[in-house]
C-alpha cells in the first residue's frame, strides 16, 4: 500500500488535512501522527479490527496494551469506569500534556486494547495536530509510537516512513516533535500511585502535587535478556537502535576515561564505534576515529532527551556497529533518559 503523507503546520494545521485524516480512522485506518512526547501510529479505539491491525503493522505482541488518546479530559468517562478525585487533579494540572493515567477501564473498551487488563491507560496530549485529529474524528484514538516494536521510537515523520511505509495508510508530518521521550505512565489504581515509566513530566513534578509516588525501576536490559541466551540477535530489545549499545555507569571523570578506552579498543578490532555524549564530554573524544552523536549540554536535560532517540537513529544511519553512551543523572527528564538508555543497552559497564 501507498502510505500518504499530509504535511501540516504544527501549530495550526489545515482544517481539509485533519478532516482527510480523520476519515480515514474512522474508515479503520492506521494514521501516524505527532504528538508533543513522540509519533503515535493512531487508530479509532472503537474499532476493532484497526485496533488489532496496530498489533500487525508494529510487530507488537498482544501483551503489551496501548494508550487510549483523547481531545480533553471531559471525554474521559467514554473510556474510564470510574474517575478518582485524583484524576481529576492530576489532569487539571498536566493536560494537555505528557502524562498517562492508568485507570479502571469503561466496559466498552476492547481487550486487545488493554491486553485483558482491568484498566485502561489513557492521556491528551499536548499537539495541536494531535488534538485537532481527535476532534475531528470525534472518537478516541489508540496510539502506540510509531515504530517497529522494540526499535526507537520516531520523533518525525521520516523516522516514521523508516519503520512502517508501506504498512500505514497514512502519517501527518508535523515537524519534529518538541520533548522527543514518550510520556510518563502513573498507575492510579493503587495507593500511593505507582510510577510505571519515566516521561516527559519529571517524578519530582508529580511528587510536588501529589507526595508520595512509588518507583521501583525492573529493568530487563536487553542485556539481562541475552545472558543466558545463545542468540542474542532474536531477543526483543528495546527503544533500541540496530547497532550494539554500551552504557558506562558512575562518575562522570570515570565515565569518560573508561569510554575513551573501550572506543580505543573496539578501534583496534575494526569496528566502527559512534557515541553518544554531551557537550561537556566532547572533548575527551576529538582526537579518535568515532562518529559523535552530541546530546547537548548535561545541565539541559530538555536538550538530552528531545536528542535522545534522533541521535541514536543517526548513529544507526552512518553504519556505526557499537554505540557507546553514559549513564545520565536520575533527575528532572534524566529519569527518563536513564530509563530508555537502560532498556536499550547489550551491555552495562560498571
Ligand atoms: O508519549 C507516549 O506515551 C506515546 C505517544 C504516542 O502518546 N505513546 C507511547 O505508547 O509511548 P507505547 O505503546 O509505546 O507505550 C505505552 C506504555 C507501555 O509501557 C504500556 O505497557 C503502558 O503504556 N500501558 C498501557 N496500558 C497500560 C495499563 N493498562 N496498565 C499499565 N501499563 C499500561
Ligand atoms: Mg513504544
Amino acid at each position: 500500500m501507498q502510505t500518504k503523507v499530509w504535511r501540516v503546520d504544527p501549530h495550526s494545521p489545515d482544517p481539509s488535512q485533519i478532516a482527510e485524516a480523520a476519515q480515514a480512522i474512522l474508515a479503520g485506518q492506521l494514521v501516524a501522527f505527532p504528538t508533543e512526547t513522540v509519533y503515535g501510529l493512531g487508530a479509532n479505539a472503537f474499532n476493532r479490527d484497526a485496533v488489532r491491525r496496530i498489533f500487525i503493522a508494529k510487530g507488537r505482541p498482544a501483551q503489551d496494551p496501548l494508550i487510549v488518546h483523547l481531545a480533553s479530559a471531559a471525554l474521559l468517562p467514554q473510556v474510564v469506569r470510574q474517575i478518582p478525585p485524583l484524576a481529576e487533579r492530576l489532569a487539571a494540572l498536566f493536560w494537555p500534556g505528557p502524562l498517562t493515567l492508568v485507570l479502571p477501564k469503561h466496559p466498552a473498551i476492547f481487550d486487545e486494547i488493554t491486553a485483558a487488563l482491568p484498566t485502561v491507560a489513557v492521556r491528551v496530549p499536548a499537539h495541536a495536530v494531535a488534538l485537532e485529529l481527535l476532534r475531528a474524528s470525534g472518537v478516541p484514538i489508540v496510539a502506540p509510537s510509531a515504530n517497529r516494536f522494540g526499535h526507537v521510537s520516531p520523533t518525525t515523520a521520516q523516522h516514521v516512513l523508516e519503520d512502517l511505509e508501506g504498512v500505514i495508510e497514512g502519517v501527518l508530518d508535523g515537524g519534529a516533535t518538541t520533548v522527543g521521550v514518550e510520556s510518563t505512565v502513573l498507575d492510579l489504581t493503587c495507593s500511593p500511585p505507582r510510577l510505571l515509566r519515566p516521561g516527559g513530566v519529571s517524578l519530582e513534578a508529580l511528587q510536588a502535587q501529589i507526595g508520595e509516588v512509588l518507583y521501583t525501576p525492573r529493568f530487563t536490559s536487553a542485556a539481562e535478556e541475552l545472558a543466558p541466551q545463545p542468540s542474542p540477535g532474536l531477543l526483543a530489545k528495546h527503544y533500541a537502535p540496530r547497532a550494539e549499545l554500551w552504557l558506562f555507569t558512575g562518575e562522570r571523570e570515570g565515565v569518560s576515561g573508561k569510554m575513551r578506552q573501550a572506543a580505543v579498543e573496539l578501534g583496534k578490532t575494526g569496528r566502527r564505534v559512534g557515541v553518544l555524549i554531551s557537550e561537556e564530554q566532547q572533548g575527551s573524544f576529538g582526537d579518535l576515529a568515532v562518529e559523535v552523536y552530541l546530546l547537548g549540554s548535561e545541565k539541559r536535560l530538555d536538550d538530552m532527551a528531545k536528542r535522545l532517540y534522533v541521535g541514536l537513529r543517526a548513529l544507526d544511519r552512518q553504519g556505526v556497529e557499537v554505540i557507546l553512551a553514559p549513564e545520565v543523572v536520575a533527575e528532572g527528564l534524566g529519569l527518563a533518559i536513564r530509563d530508555r538508555l537502560r532498556r536499550a543497552a547489550t551491555r552495562v559497564v560498571e
